[in-house]
């Protein structure tokens, strides 16, 4: 745990605009800064860096936060890296807590796995230089040294018991913990892997954290991959992915296979943004991941039965993670090839085409949904909609859902109410936006405002006043944080880190993001403040009136309490008093 106060000290001494600017070139643009934005693909700059508040905001993809953000985003780390990170730039020492917590344990273990994971994979990179047999193995499959180099693959021998070479304590626990070796049921232990290519995978912060070892040549299991540890889960790793990084950013797209041996291959042939799951399926996870750095996925999977299973699932799968700015295809190669040996057969740019042309998500989808269906008959274009159903409310992109509908609709033969209402989803008639939003912001909102503007303010804020909205939460929160703050929050940047994964974080970025955009009076900021919560007295105060009044008349006077009575009096005489 990194206390707080030190969370602020960094965001205060470092500068958010240096910072970006070091990456991104930046352009003042009036009181903000402006680039293109880093996270997604654009061609005119809605990338915007406030120097007062200390934030970025993205207009164009949403991406959103203090330096701290920034860095994990760009450079894929978590957030105690980044804040390492950073704290090196600013010349400061990270606190470590007192007393040794189950986190340092935790963390502790952490780091002596991955020094044992380094070792390895050191031993079999010297392996590999020493093995005829590997070497011409990688060289028929069309590897140079260079590629091998690229991803770490080393070669471990054959032989029961080679790491002892490097591991003089065999029987310590981390290399169990580490998955590199093996007990058998008389607690005597062997090397996990031997006699096989080994690919180390590797973590966006460059630790290694499990590795996949092929058979040379023929044998069972063609693939061993390290077990589960706590450094390792295979449902949300992808191989490949901090080669990738560059050739991402350049692509603006991710190529997702199934295989190690694709992923090199197609980086041998100059394909650099492939990535592979780890022999399972296609998760939510792993889309979101790669979403996060390019606007388009394209699956390419193997051209057999098994990959278009594959491809389906992994439709499955994504759908929740989409956006209506983001685009998922999908790419099926002839039948008995796979990504590695479709770009050996026809090259680099045969596959570039089929990454160009690959079919999208919708077309995938109602494809094969219609396959599933005889669309002559009642029965079979009824079925259509109802194994449309569970995919269509997995989508959150209104926009493709709504696309999708209206295909649906034209080929079952319904029409399109008929489909929403059949799959129960909620309509979209493109409603007029909420008045309030544009022309008066709802005071609740105003003070939302103010308070980001100037946090300090939030700690006067009446929290019993506040009406209902959904502000209100958002308020509640930054007033509890400044009234608890051990120092001061200077900007927005320091209460901005303490919100996240909290439920009023997306509302309270979107109100930042208006900073942006609105001219905002410096001077006039605690006069508005004041203002607006005059008028939210006022109006708490007609509430409260007209409540008694009702009260009053349906009982006489006689029927309030004494409180109430006396509450009564001083309304009448405040409404007099105004008038
Ligand atoms: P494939 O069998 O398609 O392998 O498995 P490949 O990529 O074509 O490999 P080569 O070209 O024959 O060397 C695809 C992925 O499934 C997992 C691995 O992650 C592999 O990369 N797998 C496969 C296993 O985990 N174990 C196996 O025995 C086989
Ligand atoms: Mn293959």
């Amino acid at each position: 745990m990194i206390p707080d106060s030190f969370i602020q000290d960094l965001l205060a001494r470092v500068d958010i605009v240096d910072l970006v600017d070091g990456y991104v070139p930046l352009k003042k643009a009036g009181a903000n800064y402006a680039a293109c934005c880093p996270f997604h693909n654009e061609k005119s700059p809605s990338f915007t860096v406030s120097p007062t508040k200390q934030f970025y905001h993205c207009f164009g993809c949403g991406a959103h936060g203090t330096a701290i953000s920034f860095v994990m985003e760009y450079q894929g780390l978590g957030f105690v890296d980044a804040v390492k990170d950073l704290a090196t730039r600013a010349g400061m020492q990270v606190p470590e807590s007192e007393g040794r917590s189950f986190n340092d344990e935790k963390q502790g273990q952490t780091r002596t796995l991955i020094e044992v994971m380094a070792r390895a994979a050191q031993y079999y990179k010297d392996q590999l230089k020493r093995s005829p047999k590997a070497i011409e193995y990688c060289k028929k499959r069309g590897l140079s040294g260079e590629i091998a180099a690229r991803y770490g693959m080393g070669y471990a021998p054959e032989g029961w018991q080679n790491l002892q070479e490097v591991f003089p304590n065999y029987n310590a626990d981390e290399l169990k913990a580490a998955g590199l070796v093996i007990e058998n049921e008389a607690g005597r232990r062997y090397d996990r892997f031997r006699d096989r290519l080994m690919i180390p995978i590797i973590n966006p912060k460059g630790d290694i954290i499990a590795f996949g070892g092929r058979i040379i040549d023929q044998g069972e299991p063609k693939y061993l991959n390290s077990p589960e540890t706590p450094l390792f889960e295979k449902g949300r790793e992808l191989f490949g992915l901090p080669q990738a990084r560059q050739a991402l950013r350049e692509t603006d797209t991710a190529i997702v296979t199934e295989g190690y041996m694709d992923v090199i291959a197609l980086a041998q042939n100059g394909v650099g943004n492939a990535v592979a799951t780890l022999g399972t399926a296609t998760t939510a996870t792993h889309v979101t991941k790669l979403l996060r750095q390019v606007d388009r996925v394209v699956f390419c999977f193997d051209g057999d039965n098994a990959g278009r299973k594959a491809a389906w699932r992994a439709l499955e799968n994504s759908l929740e993670a989409l956006a209506d700015n983001k685009r998922l295809a999908f790419i099926f190669l002839p039948q008995e090839h796979d990504p590695d040996s479709y770009i050996r057969e026809f090259g680099k740019e045969q596959f570039d085409r089929q990454v160009t042309q690959a079919m999208p998500l919708s077309d995938f989808l109602l494809r094969e949904l219609a396959q599933r269906c005889d669309l002559t008959s009642s029965e079979g274009k009824a079925q259509l909609i109802y194994e449309a159903k569970p995919l269509l409310l997995k989508l959150p992109t209104p926009l493709l859902r709504l696309q999708l509908v209206k295909r649906l609709a034209e080929a079952s033969g319904f029409v399109q109410s008929e489909v929403e209402r059949l799959c129960e989803l909620k309509s979209y008639t493109p409603a007029a936006p909420p008045k309030a939003k544009r022309t008066a912001p709802s005071l609740t909102r105003n003070l939302l405002r103010i308070v980001l503007h100037k946090p300090k303010l939030a700690a006067q804020l009446p929290i019993d006043l506040l009406p209902d909205t959904p502000e209100r939460p958002a308020l509640i929160r930054l007033h509890d944080l400044v009234v608890g703050a051990s120092q001061e929050a200077s900007s927005y940047a320091a209460l901005r880190e303490q919100l996240r994964g909290l439920p009023e974080e997306g509302i309270i970025e979107n109100a930042a993001s208006e900073l942006l955009a609105l001219p905002f009076d410096e001077e006039g900021a605690e006069a508005e403040f004041r203002d607006t919560l005059e008028k939210l007295q006022e109006g708490g105060q007609k509430r409260a009136f007209a409540e008694l009044q009702a009260k009053a008349q349906q009982f006489g006077v006689a029927g309030l309490s004494a409180a109430e009575k006396q509450a009564y009096i001083q309304l009448l005489t405040n409404r007099g008093n105004r008038s």
